[in-house]
């Protein structure tokens, strides 16, 4: 089994992301900011946002955390949006999602502007991924394609097997992975809900990714030897050995996959999660003006 190391990509990138932010402050431009906006007490909101910011430290950028109670209204949230639009030292921001279920989030994500979306979830931008313009990314996949990209993983007319249709990783992906690109010319078969004979669809996937948020779903009888698998889940199961009484896991069942499989696995922890922060980062080093 070969582990992708996320984590390891990931502090290579923001080591990369502090020289550039470095240089840019030899040359007199100005430092990256990236600002966020968290509504509520959700603890795993709360736990991203702070690495988030965490990794602004780290890689030099100034960043600002937007803290709003639970009870704030549509207009209240979209008010605090136009702030961060009209505020010329912001470069990117990001409105922390889930929002409250009061909150119409489409709304909220259509007042931010285009060009400081570094989350990429303004339909400009995703209309600009899906025909393949420039613009913002979403985070994770982008994060994907970088590890591909690092780990000189051929892609080129390779089976990619999506399973999960968000707008936030499967959408993205699916278009990200079957571009003229390298990485990218996959064949791409994007699997869901109601998808039929899933198992063999996933057994003749050369990239399988994940992205489905259930625990273990995918077992070693739907993965093909060799596969590249790439776990987006992140899903809290209990684990009565941990402090805390639970611990995070993929929706890949690693540890049902023997070590002996001559395959390429994401670990959860420490595989996608920590890229999808060292692309926000590099979409916001990319808001802020050269
Ligand atoms: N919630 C889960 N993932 C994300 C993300 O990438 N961005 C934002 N804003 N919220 C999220």
């Amino acid at each position: 089994m070969n582990i992708i190391d996320g984590k390891g990509t990931s502090i290579a990138i923001q080591d990369e992301l502090k020289l550039a932010v470095a240089e840019r402050l030899k040359k007199g431009l100005k430092r990256p900011h990236l600002a966020a906006i968290i509504v509520g007490d959700n603890a795993g909101s709360r736990a991203y946002v702070g690495h988030k910011i965490k990794a602004c430290e780290y890689v030099g950028f100034e960043s600002t955390l937007i803290e709003l109670p639970k009870s704030i209204d549509q207009k209240g949230l979209e008010n605090e949006v136009q702030k961060l639009n009209s505020n010329p030292s912001v470069d990117g921001f990001i409105v922390q999602l889930p929002l409250p279920e009061h909150i119409d989030s489409q709304a909220i994500l259509e007042c931010v502007l285009p060009h400081k979306d570094v989350d990429g979830f303004h339909p400009i931008n995703a209309g600009k991924l899906s025909l393949g313009l420039p613009g913002f990314s979403p985070a994770t996949p982008s994060g994907i394609m970088e590890l591909l990209r690092r780990y000189d993983i051929e892609t080129e007319g390779k089976h990619a097997v999506i399973l999960g249709r968000s707008a936030i990783v499967g959408t993205p992906m699916t278009l990200l992975l079957s571009r003229n690109a390298d990485p990218g010319n996959c064949t791409v078969t994007m699997c869901h809900s109601r998808t039929q004979n899933l198992g063999e669809i996933t057994r003749s996937a050369d990239i399988l990714i994940a992205a489905i948020g259930r625990a273990h779903f995918v077992t070693p009888d739907m993965i093909k030897p060799g596969a590249v698998v790439i776990d987006v889940g992140i899903n809290r199961i209990a684990d009565s050995s941990r402090k805390s009484g639970s611990r995070l896991t993929g929706d890949v069942a690693m540890h049902e996959i023997s070590a002996d499989w001559n395959g390429y696995i994401t670990p959860v922890p420490g595989g996608v999660g920590p890229m999808t922060i060292a692309m926000l980062l590099t979409n916001t080093l990319d808001a802020t003006p050269a």
